[in-house]
């Protein structure tokens, strides 16, 4: 009841973008709220995105290498699937993590405003508790950082259970007979991987010819197969055109995307994962002149959006929808709102795609560097000649490293097997430090590790690869 009523920065979102905001401007020594509605902090990132959906990548892949390939190094175990516990386990960890953010803020000294946020006019943010009662806060400073949800697919309504979201697939009390997933994306295939390996039969509907959406085409191409032979089913360059709810599941009628003959196809779950759209329902962003763009976005120069003292970050404006897109976003505005200097290159967020084995990249694809006429060396380095990857039985993808014809300046890197989550963050650093494909060629890296994977493919764009 004591907290200032006046702020330096009131923060409205609690997400990745929000709660790095607050808690950097708090290391600040910036007088800073963060509003979050939900009932825990963490926004989409902790609660129903990133988080659970890695514990159940991590749980389903020991469950699946548990039954398959566990037999074969020697550890005979027949698994049974506990899905109730599962789901717990992934409850525990969730909690724990948006405890950590309350913890944070205290430290920080952020003030957590519970309720809905609204800006009210310059300078003003109103919040609505839960028990309908507004207070009127004053902000010297407001950062729009209310981030995103799905994307609903015209003629396919969501309904309980049967056609659902990313949220409704993080906690399906049972595991689908035949799950259908609309869109070959990142949330279709990590959240569609998930469900296979634990006993679904999963048929993919996408309505390009490549899964992945901005990966590289041979990335995607390898991608794709890696999931099938994994048991996954690919109807491409399909459209949906309508879903029926029968009985037992749902019947969608698709069609070829270049048209021809409609057909139905049968499932008892159907996951709309055709991408998300930024998120600003009842924000009173009329009331400080702000126009979203067409698509919802809210736009900004520097983080500043039109309106004077009002700024924005994360997925409810432009840029990759990812979280650590956010917090790179959250730190850079909350640095400039205290007159330092903050930036963010969009072209060296990392993206990754948490399947088994990964997919991650950094900086241009190939496609994009030909569409840009810039003339590139490649150098490429498959892990069934890394020992590491051969030796646990993970050989499958490549390495793939882009730099310029003339310069050697790396331009983009690839990475389709075990860990290129972790392997792509070299690629990142380099890039950062406008370092050459020889920068990573001459740098000793550890033995065995798939980091030579790196490293070798590096040295093949000067063809000099030593151990393929
Ligand atoms: P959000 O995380 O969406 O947070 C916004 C918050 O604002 C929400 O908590 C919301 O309740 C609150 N809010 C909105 N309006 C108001 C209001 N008026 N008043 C008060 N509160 C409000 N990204 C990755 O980088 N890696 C991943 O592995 C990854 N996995 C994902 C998996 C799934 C299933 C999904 C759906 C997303 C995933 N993402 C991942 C994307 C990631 O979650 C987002 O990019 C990230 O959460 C964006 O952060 P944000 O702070 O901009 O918005
Ligand atoms: P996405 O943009 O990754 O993929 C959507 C896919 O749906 C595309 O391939 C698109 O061509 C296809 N599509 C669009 N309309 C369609 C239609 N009508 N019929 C069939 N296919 C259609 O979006 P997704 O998977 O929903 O994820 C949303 C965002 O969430 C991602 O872009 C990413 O920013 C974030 N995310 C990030 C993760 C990570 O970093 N590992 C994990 C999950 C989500």
């Amino acid at each position: 009841a004591d907290a200032p009523q006046t702020y330096d920065v009131v923060i409205i979102g609690g997400g990745p973008g929000g709660y790095n905001a607050a808690i950097r401007a708090g290391q600040l020594g910036l007088k800073v709220a963060c509003v979050e509605m939900r009932s825990t902090l963490g926004g989409t990132c902790l609660n129903v995105g990133c988080m659970p959906s890695k514990a159940l990548l991590h749980a389903s892949e020991l469950y699946e290498a548990a039954g398959k390939d566990f037999a074969g190094i020697g550890i005979e175990v027949k698994p049974k699937l506990n899905l109730p516990q599962m789901h717990k386990a992934k409850d525990d960890s969730v909690e724990a993590l948006t405890k950590g953010i309350e913890f944070l803020f205290k430290k920080n000294k952020v003030d957590w405003l519970k309720g809905r946020g609204r800006i009210a006019g310059q300078g003003k943010v109103e919040v609505e508790a839960a028990d309908g009662s507004k207070t009127t806060y004053d902000a010297k400073n407001i950062i729009i950082a209310t981030g995103s949800e799905p994307t609903p697919l015209p003629g396919v309504a969501f309904e309980e259970g049967k056609v659902i979201d990313s949220t409704g697939a993080l906690f399906l009390p049972k595991v689908p007979k035949h799950m259908i997933v609309i869109g070959a994306g990142v949330i279709g295939l990590e959240l569609g991987s998930v469900w296979r390996r634990l006993g679904a039969e999963v048929t993919v509907v996408e309505y390009l010819d490549k899964v992945g959406a901005g990966m590289d085409a041979e990335v995607a191409t390898a991608f794709q197969r890696g999931l099938a032979k994994q048991g996954m089913t690919f109807r491409m360059g399909t459209k949906v055109t309508g879903a029926k709810s029968v009985k037992d599941g749902v019947e969608l009628t698709v069609e070829p995307a270049a048209g021809g003959a409609a057909e139905t196809i049968k499932g008892d779950v159907v996951l709309v994962a055709i991408g998300r759209r930024p998120y600003t329902e009842g924000l009173g962003l009329e009331t400080v002149g702000v126009t979203p763009d067409q698509r919802g976005f809210v736009g900004h120069d520097h983080f500043k959006t039109s309106a004077p003292g009002v700024w924005v970050i994360g997925d409810v404006t432009h840029g990759p929808m990812l979280a650590h897109k956010a917090e790179e976003d959250a730190v850079a505005a909350v640095e400039l709102i205290a007159g330092k200097p903050g930036h963010v290159d969009y072209d060296l967020v990392p993206s990754v795609i948490y399947t088994t084995p990964e997919v991650a990249w950094v900086g241009k694809t190939e496609e994009q560097l030909k569409a840009a006429g810039v003339a590139y060396k490649k150098g490429k380095f498959p892990f069934a000649a890394n020992s590491r990857a051969k030796i646990n039985h993970e050989s499958d993808g490549f390495v793939k490293v882009l730099a310029d014809a003339t310069t050697d300046k790396l331009l983009g890197v690839h990475i389709y097997g075990p860990q290129a989550g972790e392997l792509i963050s070299e690629a990142s650093m380099t890039m950062a430090f406008g370092g050459s494909s020889e920068d990573i060629a001459r740098t000793c890296h550890p033995h065995p590790t798939r980091s030579e994977a790196v490293r070798q493919a590096a040295m093949g764009v000067d063809g000099w690869t030593m151990q393929a």
